[in-house]
């Protein structure tokens, strides 16, 4: 983050530090990906996936192709939350079709671990955004981002994706130690791969929380609440109020929770969170982040306009970032991407 640069030429940063705007900025959750033709070209070219994340030239050329096609606000660095995992030297693959498999931790794994090598590793992603930032227009906002612990944690005890993340939750209450140690790896990496974040050109981060649904309450203020808390902290103990977003995605009723005790600067709400209930429920001046749902934007047309400008409306007292729920899907016509920014900035 460069303290010189006023938000007031950011619209998007603005927003995240608590300036509404008339019409919400926007950016789209995994904006650079498979829905894209010229991203599916370059990732072609680059071989694995994760050639294509350290392949700094690449990566900052995906990271702009969607602020090429379309008038978006923010370009998020393209890059995943599983190099963490890679850094810390766990073997993690991306199998086409298949997603992510990882080798699992074990207790005894953890020992291997290698914390020390984290920033080392990913100096490539550094470098990536020292070019998306030398090439991004001053009124773009660029997002840094790192997977937050537990989600990271969850694919690398499961393995892979599941639909509730199990083996993860089971392992937390069998194995407390061995969880808290790994927590403590997560965390202590996190914060230094996101203040190297910054130091490269970063503006913002977004802390992707995506497994934070399926917790009861102990277990959300365990896994969630505290590593998020403590990473926000310790960033900003070496970047003062550096910026920051919360996605816990299904944190629903542990929403208001989860801000009180990170401190957040703005949260990042799943699609199910309803409009109102948020407006309650968050103190009046936090910045949002949402709320569409992606299959709205996949499927296009009146509905997702009226939707789109429902969400606005309903946000319209508060600062706003307008997003979809979760990221989009690969399927979704780039005609209905397009169509949205222009709904969103008030084009008819
Ligand atoms: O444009 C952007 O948003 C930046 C890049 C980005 C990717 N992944 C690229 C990617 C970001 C921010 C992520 C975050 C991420 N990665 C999350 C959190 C957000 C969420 O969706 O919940 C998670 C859980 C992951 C882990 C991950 N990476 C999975 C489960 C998968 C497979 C499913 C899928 O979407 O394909 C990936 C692979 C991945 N990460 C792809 C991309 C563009 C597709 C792989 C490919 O192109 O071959």
């Amino acid at each position: 983050m460069d303290p010189t640069v006023s938000p007031v030429t950011k619209p998007l940063l603005g927003a995240v530090l608590g300036t509404r705007q008339a019409r919400p900025p926007i950016w789209i959750m995994r904006q650079a990906g498979r829905y894209l033709p010229e991203y599916r070209a370059v990732r072609e070219k680059a071989g694995s996936f994760l050639d294509l994340c350290y392949t700094p030239a690449l990566a900052a050329e995906v990271t702009l192709q969607p602020l090429r096609r379309f008038e978006l606000d923010a370009a998020i660095l393209f890059s995943d939350i599983l190099v963490i995992p890679d850094a810390l030297g766990q073997s993690v693959r991306f199998e086409t079709g298949e997603g992510p498999v990882l080798e699992p931790m074990t207790p005894e794994g953890l020992g291997t671990l290698r914390p020390d090598n984290v920033v080392d590793h990913l100096a490539p992603v550094f470098e990536t955004l020292e070019r998306v930032k030398a090439d991004l227009a001053p009124d773009k906002t660029l997002i840094g981002f790192c997977g937050s612990p537990w989600t990271v944690a969850t694919y690398m005890i499961g393995g892979h994706g599941s639909p509730d993340q199990a083996a993860a939750r089971v392992f937390a209450l069998q194995e407390p130690e061995a969880f808290a140690r790994l927590i403590d790896v997560l965390v202590e990496a996190s914060i230094g791969y996101l203040v190297a974040q910054f130091r490269a050109g970063a503006d913002v981060v977004q802390l992707f929380e995506s497994w934070a649904l399926n917790l009861d309450e102990e277990a959300f203020a365990a896994c969630v609440i505290d590593p998020n808390r403590r990473i926000v902290e310790g960033v900003r103990t070496q970047i003062p109020d550096a910026p920051v977003i919360g996605f816990p995605r299904g944190a629903a009723a542990m929403l208001p929770a989860y801000v009180q005790a990170t401190g957040v600067n703005a949260l990042g709400l799943d699609f199910s969170m309803p409009v109102g209930f948020a407006n309650r429920a968050l103190p009046p001046a936090l910045s949002v982040q949402g709320n569409l749902d992606p299959l709205r934007l996949l499927a296009g047309g009146a509905q997702m306009e009226a939707r789109a400008e429902a969400i606005i409306a309903g946000f319209a007292g508060r600062p706003h970032i307008f997003n979809l729920g979760h990221g989009i899907v690969p399927e979704t016509p780039v005609a209905h991407v397009e169509r949205l920014v222009q709904v969103v900035k008030g084009g008819r």
